[in-house]
């Protein structure tokens, strides 16, 4: 039986994931639109991997006998004026649940909720990599992005990237 605190944001954060693979499918269909199908490539990956995450919380509670509740996914509903702004709103997002983990994570030691805290540490791991992730993009864009050539092979180098099923498994 899981604390009541815990229960709430750990069901939220099922929403919050399947809302990050909505906001990457919408960075992705951005890039597609410009012809920038490296850059859709690597947020359609992005996107998969938040499902999965999504995933994780739905299926960790499920095995905790705990309810889960599905909530609306709020439209993702920025408009982006430049390339950059699309990296730079990933990362202002992977920030920010970053600090919903953390929470989380935070609700569960209050409790010493042990087994919640080790199920969590694979998602604090994985919040560094996507900051650091995301980050490089980032720096990629500052250095090539404003030479054409510089940005294709950008695009080509993204368009490599593959889906990976999470090594966690529950
Ligand atoms: Fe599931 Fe990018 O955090």
């Amino acid at each position: 039986m899981l604390n009541k605190k815990v229960h709430e944001l750990l069901n939220q954060q099922i929403n919050k994931e399947f809302y990050s693979a909505y906001l990457y499918l919408d960075f992705s269909n951005y890039f597609k639109a410009k012809g920038l199908d490296g850059f859709a490539n690597w947020y359609m990956v992005q996107a998969q991997e938040e499902r999965d995450h999504a995933m994780l919380f739905y299926t960790y509670l499920q095995n905790e006998n705990m309810e889960v509740t599905l909530e609306a996914i709020d439209k993702p509903d920025k408009v982006f004026e430049s390339n950059m702004d699309v990296l730079k709103a990933g990362l202002e997002h992977e920030i920010y649940v970053t600090s919903l983990i953390n929470d989380i994570y935070g609700a569960a030691y209050d409790v010493r909720d042990f087994r919640t805290m080790q199920f969590l540490d694979w998602f604090v791991k994985e919040q560094g990599e996507e900051e650091t992730n995301a980050n490089d993009l980032i720096s990629k864009m500052e250095l090539f992005g404003s030479d054409p050539k510089s940005l294709y092979m950008l695009n080509q180098e993204l368009s490599a990237r593959v889906y990976t099923a999470p090594s966690l498994v529950l």
